[in-house]
């Protein structure tokens, strides 16, 4: 009988449930976006109620999709934002402050003062990761300190952490599992990834009982089941894994070596290191991709803060576009070098960077320059900010030749072909651009069975389309060093 899989896509912006096909094809999907709070300056904030609501919704649509079709679910998978912190009372259920978004930075100044003690090198050691707001322990450490009574009622072991994955999975069960897995985990800073254990030291450092931390498991493994009454029936969860590493699975980058870049809200490029954890030299992460069996896969990441953001901030902000899918032509209507340059940093600069005070900066604007140059500069910055993650990966001598492009942006063939350009490798497409969701379905169906090994995995992700790099040498090279120079312009403006 043919299986189908659910997964639950729980992204910075908006949820969705997608259910495939044991082959890979997308069968019914259901999608809500929920609002995104801004309490102050470089603050990020959702209410975990309306992330769970969302969740909810759009799962039982694709559920009751399922049941009138009398579909057989072998089993759902959940991914999800990564590093958003959510703590909550273990009775209730109740959280105690909003999530605290992976975009947001009011614990910068917490983290300068760590690093001006000495710690990076420590932290870095354990967790793979740099001292930064980005990472989930400051921001837990910032609602213990924050919220009245917080910090007493974790002592009492009467409050609980997660990132999504673990408060999703504790709410679907009516509150009988309180687990992550290994991916999730290895983004907390205070996982210990070579050790694959909460680490003692870091849980002292931050001052976090361990009793607020969820048991970690494989990314395919028995994680509980539905609780039937919220949804309407009762499926066992099967996997989980945070967004970029379920994108890792579903572009089939399960080999040393592979490169994939997903275009989301921000953009994350993942190279598999296999059972090596690199320590790069020039500001990379090293994270889990993937756990299985108790075997770890190891990834170097860089991590862009602002992809799709930039043009949502186009149209919701400045709305001088109607929807992303105008972007294509506005950007075409213009040569390559209109001079205008646009860096990103709404939250501060990621990889290689890793500045959170820096700010966003429009540079190089003339009386001619409209909605096209912004548009067009917008996009390329993408391009821009791949090249120098790719760089550091180079300077860390990782040769990166193909690069496997997913999410939303990715629809933009243009951008593309100029990312193709910029970054003089090959750039490939799936079928299925929603290969982070692909990606968990995958993971639950080899926990369930449906599936007998990786390789049968990656016969499920195939490639559509393939950009070269076919730029004027001294275009590129002129472009490069104008972005260049801006990225330095907006360092210095904070
Ligand atoms: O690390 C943050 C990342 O997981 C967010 O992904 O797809 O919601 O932009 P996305």
């Amino acid at each position: 009988m043919t299986q189908y899989l659910i997964a639950i896509d729980q992204g910075t912006t908006s949820s969705r449930a997608i259910l495939f096909h044991e082959n890979g094809q997308i069968e019914c999907t259901a999608q809500q976006e929920f609002e995104q709070i801004y309490p102050e300056n470089a603050w990020v904030e959702h209410d975990p109620t309306a992330i769970l609501s969302s969740v909810l919704s759009v799962l039982q649509q694709v559920v009751s999709y399922a049941q009138q079709n009398n579909l057989s679910v072998a089993g759902i998978g959940i991914t999800n934002q990564r590093e958003t912190t959510i703590v909550w009372d273990k009775t209730t259920g109740k959280p105690v402050y909003n999530a605290i978004v992976w975009q947001d930075r009011r614990t910068s100044d917490y983290c300068q003062q760590l690093k001006k003690q000495g710690l990076e090198q420590q932290v870095s050691s354990k967790t793979g990761l740099l001292i930064d707001p980005y990472f989930s322990a400051t921001k837990i450490r910032w609602i213990l300190d924050n919220v009245a009574g917080a910090k007493l009622r974790a002592q009492q072991g009467e409050l609980a952490f997660g990132t999504v994955d673990t408060f999703l999975l504790w709410h679907l069960t009516g509150g009988r599992e309180f687990k992550t897995d290994a991916s999730n985990a290895s983004r907390t800073m205070l996982f210990n990834i070579h050790q694959q254990a909460w680490d003692a030291d870091l849980l002292s450092l931050f001052d976090i009982p361990v009793s607020m931390l969820p048991q970690v498991c494989d990314c395919a493994a028995h994680f509980g089941h539905t609780d039937r009454q919220q949804i309407g029936d009762s499926i066992a969860i099967l996997a989980m894994a945070g967004d970029q590493q379920a994108a890792m699975i579903g572009q089939a980058c399960l080999q040393p070596g592979a490169v994939k870049t997903t275009y989301g809200t921000g953009a994350f490029l993942m190279l598999n290191t296999g059972n090596q954890a690199v320590q790069s030299q020039h500001k990379l992460l090293t994270t889990v991709a993937y756990r299985l069996n108790g075997k770890v896969t190891y990834a170097l990441e860089g991590s862009i803060f602002v992809a799709g953001a930039a043009i949502q901030w186009l149209r919701d902000k400045l709305q001088i576009i109607d929807s992303a899918e105008q972007t294509s032509q506005l950007a075409q209507s213009l040569p390559l070098d209109h001079g205008v340059y646009t860096v990103p940093a709404f939250t501060g600069l990621g990889a290689p960077y890793w500045d959170p005070d820096v700010r966003g900066m429009i540079c190089g604007l003339t009386r001619d320059s409209g909605n096209a140059a912004l548009v067009s500069s917008a996009l390329q910055s993408v391009a821009f900010q791949t090249l120098d993650l790719l760089n550091a990966m180079q300077a860390d001598k990782a040769n990166v030749q193909i690069l496997k492009v997913d999410g939303g942006m990715t629809a933009n063939t243009w951008l593309l072909q100029f990312i193709a350009d910029i970054c003089q490798c090959r750039v490939m497409r799936p079928v299925i651009l929603e290969t982070t969701a692909l990606g968990v379905a995958l993971l639950a169906g080899l926990q369930a069975g449906v599936y007998a090994n990786l390789e049968q995995i990656s016969q499920q992700c195939l490639m559509d389309v393939d950009f070269s790099p076919a730029m004027d040498p001294q275009l590129r090279a002129s472009l490069i060093s104008r972005w260049q120079l801006a990225v330095q312009l907006a360092s210095q403006f904070k």
